[in-house]
């Protein structure tokens, strides 16, 4: 028997991969991804070697991360129940399609995952997991084994030689997620939705009131939906979303503080830093308003809660996120451009855009002589046939006395 375990390195798979070796009796292959956490891969390598992992894959993820996760989210304006912007959820399903490949390299017959059984992330690792290989196994350590408590694990740990940085022996304060798209933390002192999330919480945006006192000006170009370049300088979307993370981190943007519905049916309060996507989102929004027409905006604007769901609860590999992608990357066929973007103390605004693709006609639209442009008569019939229901009911109602 040999399982693929997606393994950071820190405590809880570390002590995972042990006891899937131990009490599983599996061959362990580690798979540590970067995907932009901001944290040394070479110490998991190292630590799988000492507990014995012959296969150990440690890979840079952050550019198939963003290109081909995150942007293509990003074309959607995707939002979950109007403000989570998705930065775990889209991280899951990129996870889970290396453990299957790296299963099928190593002949592996199972995955394993450090996900409990109370969240979304078990559900969206394993969805991915079997969409991709309908026969693989999945072991999901935390649904199955007796160590229920921190002493427990910590016996477990230390029973097994399994080094424990001192700050990890009592309870971690609460549970964080990052990668390049954002950093989560959620659980512990975070758990009473009625009590404001203590300043250390933060990890990687300055609080708001703390920013430079002198707004910052940039410029980010898109093509085709996605963004290309900051300030006129072409970049990989990696590189895009860091720059712009540095950005969004030093003025105090993109912080959210959220109670969501998880799919597995209860509520959950989550502090959330997406410092470079609340800004690639601004100014994606702000590069369609002049290159999408107005219906193909609003059609693409009625399907992405439902396309957010379907991240969210873990269906990125699915018939119908598939259809709607398609739906949505046709929509981006003109949006190409540029946008200027205003950041200041915890905001970003949109303050210009401009495009060779654009719809925007100031010849119509002008409030000046339009030069025969626009006949204003034009409007008169127009109005007149679309109040013709409007005033059928107000007739009918009048005559009824409704
Ligand atoms: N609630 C968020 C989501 O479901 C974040 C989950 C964070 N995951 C974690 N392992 N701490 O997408
Ligand atoms: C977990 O339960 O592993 C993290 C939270 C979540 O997946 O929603």
């Amino acid at each position: 028997k040999k399982v693929v375990l997606a393994y950071s390195g820190g405590l809880d798979t570390s002590i995972i991969l042990k006891w899937l070796q131990t009490e599983y009796g599996c061959e362990v292959v580690s798979f540590t991804a970067d995907l932009g956490q901001g944290e040394e891969l070479e110490p998991a390598r190292a630590k799988a070697e000492l507990m014995g992992v012959k296969e150990i894959y440690v890979e840079d993820l952050r550019e198939e991360f963003v290109r081909d996760f995150v942007f293509p989210m990003f074309r959607a304006n995707a939002l979950y129940e109007g403000l989570y912007l998705l930065g775990t959820s889209i991280a899951r399903p990129l996870i889970s399609k290396r453990l299957i490949e790296i299963a099928a390299e190593t002949g592996a017959d199972a995955v394993a995952h450090g996900a409990t059984g109370k969240g979304n992330d078990q559900v969206r690792f394993e969805l991915a997991a079997y969409a991709l290989n309908p026969d693989i196994k999945v072991i999901a350590p935390w649904r199955e084994w007796d160590l229920t408590s921190r002493t427990k694990l910590i016996d477990f740990a230390e029973k097994n030689q399994i080094p424990i940085a001192k700050d990890k022996r009592g309870e971690a304060p609460f549970s964080v997620d990052a990668n390049l798209l954002h950093t989560s933390s959620e659980g512990k002192v975070l758990e009473d939705p009625a009590v404001e999330a203590p300043d250390y919480v933060y990890q990687r945006t300055v609080h708001p009131e703390d920013a430079p006192n002198e707004p910052e000006f940039i410029e980010i170009g898109f093509e085709k939906g996605d963004a290309v370049a900051i300030g006129g300088e072409a970049m990989s979307p990696a590189t895009i979303l860091t720059r712009l993370n540095e950005l969004g981190g030093k003025h105090g943007i993109g912080r959210l503080d959220l109670v969501e519905g998880r799919f597995v049916g209860m509520k959950s309060r989550g502090i959330y830093e997406t410092p470079g996507g609340t800004i690639l989102l601004e100014a994606h929004r702000g590069i369609e308003q002049i290159t999408l027409d107005r219906g193909a905006a609003h059609l693409k604007d009625e399907i992405m809660p439902r396309y957010a769901e379907l991240i969210y609860n873990g269906f990125w590999f699915s018939p119908e996120r598939e259809m709607l992608q398609a739906l949505i990357d046709k929509s981006q066929q003109h949006v190409t451009g540029t946008v200027r973007l205003k950041l200041y103390k915890g905001s970003v605004r949109t303050v210009g855009r401009w495009s060779d693709h654009s719809l925007y006609s100031e010849e119509h639209v002008t409030f000046e002589d339009d030069a025969g442009a626009y006949d204003q008569k034009d409007a008169q019939g127009f109005i007149k046939l679309n109040a013709l229901r409007l005033r059928l009911i107000a007739m009918r109602n009048r005559r009824l006395g409704d």
